[in-house]
């Protein structure tokens, strides 16, 4: 595949045997001869050519170079190998939003007459996508608990080719055993596809444990600050190929801006993870001893069914609680509107703290019955804790919890 730029290694860095927080900051860049120390941001939609015989090459593969930036461009290049570089993976590609990253990977891998597993706890829009389009092609989808590995291993057959998951869930805090899902899927041929935007290669690598591809909404924490969509996949050169092949033909590509955006993200995302679950962990000790919290879902709390399994898979518990208030809806909306700081919004990922009421925002379109089997409760709030003061944020939640009434 043509894809990759000629690179002029006089302005490479060695990076041979470096660490997490080099490959962030420097893994991927290309300088320009104008020896740029910020990556350069490409916005060209194409690529000229010395010849009519190097444009046919390129066009056929036959030679290295940038084509069309539907489906190569530099600096959208100098991202997906740094994310590949973090995710320990051979390679990657990026695309427009997450949901474009679960799209095309879907519409790459399955075939009419498949079936695929997908935990019950997934993003909103995954089970929407799932039910609504990729059904359309006689593709049979499958909904497991994501704990029950029982549920898993009967639901598989000869016609799945994939598992689908996100650990650890949302807004449930539960955390999948991946290594043994990798196994069963590998034992039926089935790739074991894992959406780790929770976590950020930062606190957890999946390829490590087993699982074939990565999918990350780089919307979330890649970026940090709430400004970009978009996303990404990373694995085996081998399965990121056909991935490649859809954004050739259908374009869910990422822009070059974003790119360059998501790449700033990525220069400080093991800070930002490591400071995120810090705020996170304390803030669910502090919601333990209020009053009107019932439960607080959080695998970083020793008490949490999942917390062993998620520190053996990951560094740290990162930035998603959620607590029940006693009273309800009323009570959580109560709780929501009374705080003064905190944003309201589904959004999560940013450094700035949010907060959400699942049942009726990210969990509105599943039935009654399913969100109840997913453990969401009408009494039921999301916090992503972003990078404030842990004590403005628990004078805020205190504020909330004051106006409960
Ligand atoms: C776990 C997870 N996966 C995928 C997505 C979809 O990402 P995007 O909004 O970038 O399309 C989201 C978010 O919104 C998410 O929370």
């Amino acid at each position: 595949m043509g894809r990759f730029t000629d690179r002029d290694f006089r302005y490479q860095s060695d990076l041979t045997d470096a660490e997490f927080e080099t490959l962030a900051v420097r893994a991927g860049q290309v300088r320009s001869s104008h020896g740029e120390h910020s990556e350069a941001i490409y916005t060209t939609s194409s690529y000229v050519f010395n010849s009519a015989a190097e444009a046919a090459a390129r066009f056929a593969g036959e030679e290295k170079g940038n084509v069309y930036s539907r489906y190569t461009n530099p600096t959208v290049r100098t991202f997906e190998e740094r994310l590949a570089a973090l995710e320990g993976a051979e390679d990657c590609v990026a695309t427009a939003s997450g949901m474009a990253a679960i799209y095309s990977t879907v519409v790459a891998h399955l075939q009419s007459g498949d079936s695929i597993i997908v935990s019950r706890s997934v993003f909103g829009s995954t089970n929407v996508l799932f039910e609504k389009f990729v059904r359309k092609f006689n593709i049979d989808v499958r909904y497991v608990d994501l704990l029950d590995l029982n549920s898993w291993q009967q639901a598989i057959d000869d016609t799945t080719q994939m598992l689908f998951l996100e650990s650890p869930s949302n807004p449930m805090s539960e955390v999948a055993d991946i290594q043994a899902l990798a196994d069963l899927a590998h034992k039926h041929n089935a790739l074991l596809v894992v959406d780790n935007c929770f976590c950020t290669p930062a606190l957890q690598k999946p390829l490590q444990f087993g699982a074939d591809l990565i999918i990350h909404s780089a919307t979330k924490y890649i970026d940090g600050q709430g400004r970009c969509l978009g996303g990404a996949v990373a694995g085996s050169a081998e399965l990121i190929e056909p991935i490649i092949g859809v954004l050739r033909s259908a374009g869910p590509t990422m822009s070059p801006f974003n790119a360059w955006v998501f790449l700033k993200g990525l220069e400080t995302l093991a800070l930002r993870m490591k400071a995120h679950s810090e705020n996170a962990m304390a803030l669910a000790l502090w919601l333990q001893q209020q009053p009107q919290v019932s439960k607080v879902n959080y695998a970083g709390l020793s008490d949490h069914p999942s917390h062993e399994l998620a520190k053996k898979q990951q560094s740290a518990f990162g930035g998603v609680l959620s607590f029940e208030v006693n009273g309800g809806q009323p009570a959580a909306w109560q709780l929501i509107d009374g705080t003064r700081m905190i944003s309201i919004t589904a959004n999560l990922g940013d450094t700035k703290t949010t907060i959400t009421h699942p049942a009726t925002t990210t969990h509105s379109r599943l039935t009654p019955e399913d969100r109840a089997k997913a453990g969401i409760s009408d009494g039921l709030v999301r916090i992503a804790v972003g990078l404030e003061s842990i004590g403005d944020i628990q004078k805020d939640i205190a504020l909330g919890l004051a106006a409960i009434k």
